[in-house]
């Protein structure tokens, strides 16, 4: 097991859209291992996709913050080629991003969504979420195709610095999926 390092903007993987995974073979199955070690390395980190260790393929990797103690790591969910397939309402969050560190956005996200895909043993799952876990989703799966939170702000005036002292305390799920 690895922790990985993560990738940062302006890298050009994280505007890159992602292949499917064809079979979830011995490689796949340790980069989920490093990713979800990587995901677990710093406290309040929620969420990971694969291009954000350097990796092109549709792999993401979700833990929600309350349920993050020892053996929550066991429960975290792995969406190997992941899709939205549905999306309910609209609400305005607070959105940041481990790849753009030092910064937090304001924008509209679904107040529900169900995804699918399959977990590591390749069986077929949908997942559906709401607050945090469905923001969570959609942003997770925005990296597998490429788009990043700040593409979808409605102006430069909702992206803001993080002052140096926010930085430092223990940071809110929303600046670190
Ligand atoms: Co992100």
């Amino acid at each position: 097991m690895a922790v990985l390092p993560i990738i940062t903007v302006p890298a050009p993987i994280l505007r890159k859209k992602t292949r499917r995974v064809t079979s979830i073979d011995k490689s796949i199955k340790k980069l989920v291992t490093d990713m979800r070690e990587t995901l677990h390395a710093e406290p309040g980190r929620v969420g990971l996709a694969a291009p954000q260790v350097g990796v092109s393929l549709r792999i993401t990797v979700i833990c929600l913050p309350d349920e993050e103690d020892a053996e929550a790591k066991n429960k975290d969910i792995v969406l190997i080629n992941g899709e939205i397939i549905r999306r309910k309402g609209q609400r305005l969050v607070n959105e940041g991003c481990l790849s753009i560190p030092g910064y937090i956005g304001e924008i509209y996200r679904a107040e529900a969504v169900t995804a699918k895909g399959l977990n590591i043993n390749g069986k077929e799952i949908r997942i559906k979420g709401e607050g945090l876990l469905s923001q969570a989703l959609e942003h997770e799966i925005d990296h597998l195709n490429g788009v990043l939170y700040v593409d979808r702000l409605e102006n430069q005036e909702s992206l803001r610095k993080l002052e140096p002292e926010e930085e430092t305390k223990e940071k809110s799920p929303e600046d670190t999926i």
